[in-house]
């Protein structure tokens, strides 16, 4: 399909705005618990988690937040976490802090494996993974995330700041992609 025109969507989304503010909130709930009362570095993975981050890191009560970004490229047709070049780090270290990487999606789980052994490098306190999506049966790294939005299977799903092709991402619903019946 060519860059230029957007596939369609399945008509129903898969998680309405409401199901999606609902979760969130008690997202937020259980990691102000958690960190109450600490300091936390919030690593936000661009592009796709920025929505997520914004609404999740309103939903921190009692919670010193910081916020840093990151941008992660992976290179196709290679498996090693080798190939996921990081083009935009953290402005400060992140040694003796508590972290949590804000995901997207966690999928094969590359990204965030490439991510997680280079914050480890600065000797954090602590790290944990937040994901609004996670696809289990699609993970090849051994990764796995401590928070989770919404656990889906094998399709690829669009708005609240996820993409195809950069498309979508302002949709305030997530859609799956109509691939037709296969
Ligand atoms: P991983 O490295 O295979 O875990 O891939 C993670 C990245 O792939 C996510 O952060 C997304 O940017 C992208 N991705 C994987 N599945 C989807 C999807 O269903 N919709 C949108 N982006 C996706
Ligand atoms: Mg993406």
């Amino acid at each position: 399909m060519s860059d230029h025109v957007a596939p369609p969507l399945k008509p129903e989304p898969l998680f309405n705005k409401e199901d999606i503010e609902k979760r969130v909130g008690e997202l937020g709930v259980r990691i102000s618990r958690a960190y109450h009362g600490r300091e936390v570095v919030l690593i936000v993975i661009l592009k796709g988690s920025v929505v997520f981050a914004t609404d999740l890191m309103r939903r921190l009560v009692d919670v010193d937040v910081s916020v840093e970004f990151i941008q992660a490229r992976s290179y196709a047709g290679t498996l090693s976490t080798g190939s996921v070049h990081l083009t935009l780090g953290p402005e400060k270290p992140v040694t003796g802090k508590h972290v949590i990487i804000i995901e997207d999606i966690l999928d094969t789980g590359r990204t965030s494996a490439a991510i997680l052994d280079n914050l480890l490098q600065e000797r954090p306190e602590s790290v944990a993974i937040c994901a609004l999506i996670d696809k289990p049966s699609r993970r090849t790294f051994d990764i796995r995330a401590d928070y989770v939005g919404f656990t889906i299977g094998n399709e690829y799903v669009v708005g609240y700041g996820l993409d195809y092709n950069d498309r979508f991402r302002n949709l305030t619903a997530i859609y799956a992609l109509d691939q037709g019946e296969a």
